[in-house]
């Protein structure tokens, strides 16, 4: 197997899995070398996880066909670590960190999205969404620990945190609509998996026919969701109107006001937040005051309610999460 084939994993997942492992479990001896800690069907060796773990490994790798039997164990976890009331100890939090980035590492470096991958991103804002009825502050910690250094995950992930930030604190308690604005979130930017990847951690400006393709993606993540069985409509809205300004600037339809779904306008703030905050090519744009600074100079783009939320949201006495 080639380097590139091997995808890295978090150690400290392991630590509380119990029952059969579904896939080969490897340790990185060199940077060209793997050997097979685990294989598939062996149990989870608790002890042994923990002593590579003392030893000071981290990461582990699968090999990267293995990856949605990964991401099954860890939904499978997490699920029952929040139905153990114990409710979200430090380990959950890891395991569900680690949900969101291997469901999106998915979609935009392996380029597959299909129902699974909608199934999983769906079940990793259920328990963002309960994670945020027990502790809003913790969910804010989320984006700190996006380690991975693929730029759109690390936006996606933040994007969904600020949006459920958001959807709260815009007096959304409905559980069901911080779902879809969430999964929304999570999901808005799919259409950027068929660009080049590198288009967004490049260190310069767009020229003009890289930016006309990037003014394509909501449409091309429309196109991705057509051939999918059951897709939510309220997600497919998030995607096609995401980038739509509430002055009528946006596109792709220079929708404006209440024209725009309340969700996509919601996601529209998070988005535009986290894409002026979140590290690209080794930094991040702008700090969170600057970010709020220069949105707040552009306040016309977004729907006024929700921008005075976002303020207070992240205003210094109740900053948690900037
Ligand atoms: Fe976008």
């Amino acid at each position: 197997m080639s380097v590139s084939e091997y995808c890295e994993i978090t150690l400290d997942v392991f630590l509380n899995m119990t029952g059969q492992l579904p896939f080969d479990v490897y340790i990185q001896l060199t940077p060209e070398k793997f050997t097979k800690l685990f294989k598939r069907g062996d149990d989870t060796d608790k002890g042994r996880f923990e002593n590579y773990a003392k030893k000071g490994a981290e990461k582990l790798y699968i090999h990267r066909n293995d990856r949605r039997d990964y991401i099954g164990a860890t939904e499978r976890l997490i699920r029952k670590m929040v139905g153990s009331q114990k409710f979200m100890p430090k380990d959950a939090y890891r395991a569900l960190e680690e949900l969101s980035e291997q469901t999106l590492f998915e979609i935009f470096e392996d380029k597959i999205f299909d129902e699974e991958s909608v199934y999983r991103a769906q079940d990793t804002i259920r328990s963002y969404v309960q994670v945020l009825k027990n502790d809003a502050g913790v969910l804010g910690q989320f984006i700190q620990l996006a380690k991975n250094e693929t730029y759109m995950v690390r936006h996606s992930i933040a994007a969904a945190v600020f949006a459920l930030l958001l959807g709260r604190a815009a007096q959304n308690t409905n559980e069901k609509l911080l779902e879809i604005i969430g999964t929304g979130a999570l999901l808005h930017d799919i259409g950027m998996s068929a660009l080049p990847s590198n288009i967004n951690e490049l260190d310069r400006k767009l020229t003009g026919p890289e930016w006309k393709a990037v003014k394509e993606h909501p449409d091309l993540g429309l196109k991705m969701t057509e051939s999918l069985k059951n897709f939510p409509p309220e997600i497919y809205q998030v995607i096609a109107q995401h980038q739509e300004s509430y002055d009528g600037t946006g596109y792709p339809k220079q929708l404006r006001a209440e024209e725009i779904y309340y969700p996509a306008r919601i996601v529209a703030v998070a988005d535009c937040f986290s894409a002026l905050t979140t590290r690209r090519g080794g930094r991040s744009l702008f700090s969170p005051s600057e970010a709020l600074a220069l949105m707040q100079s552009e306040r016309l783009k977004f729907d006024p309610t929700l921008m005075t939320a976002f303020t207070k949201l992240l205003s210094p006495k109740k900053r948690r999460v900037a």
